[in-house]
């Protein structure tokens, strides 16, 4: 019996070891409509009981905001009833999503053959790459270094602090030295992206912005000006740790890697639990770096459970992203004062402001509100596709959490401008494809997001 049972034990590490990916075959994401206050709660329930089975895509919020949610295979048939059972309409938005990454996959496969063969000018074919993929976090903070030592006179890069798992976290700083723009003190804009994982076009789309800030910056006048009255910092990715994870293992991965917590139970509380599936585990991996922020920690719309995606964290700031993100852009701001604080997710093609905490309003309200309409409706026009973003206070328009980057700068550090950004899809030709975009999709999000940025950016100049 022993050397059967070091059979399967070996059987199944060594299964493991060889697919290293997980797989999703089968499993489907459900648009759910919730109508009635009944059905919000509803989906409340759920989310509590099955909260390692049903991956939510969009958390429940309020009467006609949809949510999303990925549903595993041996759950459909009971979901799918219960759903019918208390009325609530939904549509099947993705049949299978393994497909889906499977297709991502490809589309970056044939981005790499696209690239070898044309490569008189390996420096470009070096920027392409970085652009138009999703590529590693070892190769972004390469390139961050990299195109800082060939723009020396423009750009200089930070590393701010270490993950769990040893990556750095890098933050590049664009500015033109001794510039002033109309004897204005200098102040500076902040852009971070990649907090969760699996939204792997907002580091992308950071790197784009990047890349456009330093080689327009003496072709277009508009740049310039915004190079002189700003120092630009920018943070690809935030959660390194969690980002490799979704590419190497778990596509939809979205807390940063930390084994932070041991759940305190008995070992043995596991098999006696009334659901097995729930708390198989005694530890889990992960803090959602979006609800770690030292501002109205752990006031909604979060989690103290190790094992939820939306797990708050032992205690405010107890990551080393966080924490190094604090650090950092604290003393920035005593030095440079941040007008601007863009935290970059995906998905949902939003324009948020906050605050995100509460329903109420801020004491910006009505200029945040200015900016983020004027920088939307640019986008609106500036795009073929006639991409429409959705805009307004974080807590109305998406759901209400807390402990998140923008109301930090925003409540603490007394940054004016918080916005996070929801990239696309929504309205674009990848509506349905929520966090698996194919590579082909990053040309036209990466104009929509610059123009955006652009226009954010000059109206505060003018604000
Ligand atoms: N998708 C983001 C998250 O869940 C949205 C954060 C919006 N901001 C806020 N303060 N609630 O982390
Ligand atoms: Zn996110």
């Amino acid at each position: 019996i022993l050397l059967f049972l070091y059979f399967l034990f070996i059987q199944t590490v060594t299964t493991e070891d060889v697919t290293h990916q997980k797989s999703f075959t089968g499993e489907q994401v459900w648009r759910i409509q919730p109508a009635t206050k009944q059905h919000i709660k509803y989906l409340r329930t759920l989310q509590k009981k099955y909260l390692d089975v049903l991956d939510f895509w969009t958390l429940p919020s309020s009467v006609n905001h949809n949510v999303d949610v990925r549903v595993p295979n041996h759950l459909q048939k009971k979901l799918k009833s219960s759903l019918k059972n208390k009325n609530l309409p939904y549509a099947t938005i993705i049949q299978d999503v393994q497909k889906l990454i499977e297709e991502e996959r490809q589309s970056m496969v044939k981005d790499r053959k696209k690239r070898s063969v044309k490569s008189e000018n390996p420096s470009a074919e070096f920027n392409d790459f970085i652009l138009d993929s999703f590529v590693s976090h070892q190769e972004i903070n390469q390139w961050l270094t990299n195109i800082s030592s060939q723009f020396e006179e423009l750009c200089s890069t930070f590393d701010i602090g270490e993950t769990a798992e040893g990556r750095i976290i890098r933050v590049i700083k664009i500015s033109l030295t001794n510039s002033t723009y109309k004897n204005q003190s200098k102040r500076a804009i902040w852009v971070e992206a990649g907090m969760h994982g699996r939204e792997w076009i907002s580091p992308v789309t950071a790197n784009n912005i990047i890349y456009n800030m330093i080689t327009m910056s003496y072709s277009d006048r508009c740049v310039k000006n915004l190079l002189e009255a700003f120092d630009w910092y920018i943070l690809p990715v935030a959660n390194p740790d969690g980002y490799e994870y979704s590419r190497s293992r778990d596509r939809m991965w979205r807390k940063n890697r930390r084994l932070s917590e041991v759940l305190k139970r008995p070992w043995w509380s596991a098999y006696y639990s009334h659901s097995f599936q729930r708390n198989k585990y005694r530890y889990c991996y992960g803090v959602d770096l979006n609800r770690n922020f030292g501002f109205k920690w752990g006031v909604v719309g979060t989690s103290t459970n190790p094992c939820s995606e939306i797990y708050q964290g032992p205690a405010a700031f107890s990551e080393p992203e966080t924490a190094a993100i604090r650090d950092f852009a604290s003393a920035v701001n005593n030095d440079t004062q941040i007008i601007v604080y863009l935290s970059l997710h995906s998905y949902g093609q939003m324009w948020l402001y906050s605050w995100g905490y509460t329903r109420q309003r801020s004491k910006d309200h009505k200029d945040l509100r200015y900016i983020a309409n004027q920088s939307s409706e640019a986008i609106f026009l500036a795009s073929q596709k006639r991409v429409q973003y959705t805009v307004g206070p974080a807590a109305r328009t998406l759901y209400a959490s807390s402990g998140c980057s923008d109301d930090w700068a925003k409540g603490s550090l007394g940054v004016k401008y918080a916005f996070t950004l929801e990239l696309p899809p929504s309205d674009t030709d990848y509506q349905l494809n929520g966090f698996l975009l194919p590579a082909s999709a990053i040309p036209s999000i990466r104009e929509t997001t610059w123009t955006g940025v652009k226009t954010m950016a000059e109206l505060t100049l003018a604000a």
